[in-house]
């Protein structure tokens, strides 16, 4: 019979080797008063430890952008810490998230109360050859293979403060490529194993 707890703990120190991963125990947790219902429950939790990744990155709060927004969870989360967040989507899903039509107005509609919010239907690659700005924090959370996430996060990491990404603990791709982001950029890679996982690059 095998002990989990060993286990989970076996593969932490692999990963701290393998990836260079610095374990994040977040200090506090903050629950933010605005949120919204979302059909997906994925990022459920990780609201929680935003205010203590901006204490601890140390990051102003005058702006963020989102690769991946679908129904609008992160998004509203986010709002709630900084002036201004732009979520970018192609608001139909892709082969991990699931395929589920054009979501567009629905997500709309789910953040009509944050004036802060601005959407656009965008694919990230057309986003981020166009786009040249600056934010205090990116978060990827697009489709969860290595290439997108390398080049969506390595974007991300060059025209941010601090850069997250969501599923490391789900996707090693992503993961993988969140370790070579930050070693690309002289970055360190911190990461919330709950939730899926949150790799934090600053
Ligand atoms: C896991 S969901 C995002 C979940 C969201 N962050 C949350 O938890 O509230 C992934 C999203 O990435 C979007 N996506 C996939 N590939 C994309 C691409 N190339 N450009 C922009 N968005 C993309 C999908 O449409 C989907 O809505």
């Amino acid at each position: 019979m095998f002990n989990t707890g060993l286990v989970t703990k076996a593969k932490g120190i692999l990963d701290k080797i393998r990836y260079g991963e610095i374990n994040y125990k977040p200090t506090k947790l903050v629950t933010p008063t605005r949120l919204i219902q979302s059909r997906s429950q994925a990022w459920v939790g990780l609201e929680k430890i935003l205010f203590d990744i901006i204490e601890f990155s140390g990051i102003k709060t005058n702006s963020a952008v989102e690769f991946g927004v679908e129904f609008g969870y992160s998004t509203a989360a986010l709002a709630n810490f900084f002036k201004q967040v732009t979520g970018v989507d192609i608001f139909t899903g892709d082969e991990h998230a699931g395929h589920y039509g054009d979501i567009y107005a629905e997500t709309s509609n789910n953040l009509k109360d944050f004036p802060n919010i601005t959407l656009i239907k965008a694919d990230y690659k057309d986003y981020i050859t166009s786009a040249n700005d600056t934010f205090d924090l990116v978060h990827v959370d697009i489709i969860h293979t290595y290439d997108d996430t390398y080049a969506c996060g390595l974007w991300g990491a060059q025209h941010s403060s601090c850069t997250i990404f969501h599923d490391t603990q789900s996707y090693p791709d992503v993961k993988r490529a969140v370790a070579d982001i930050a070693k690309k950029t002289n970055k360190k890679f911190y990461n919330y194993r709950k939730c899926n996982g949150l790799g934090i690059v600053f």
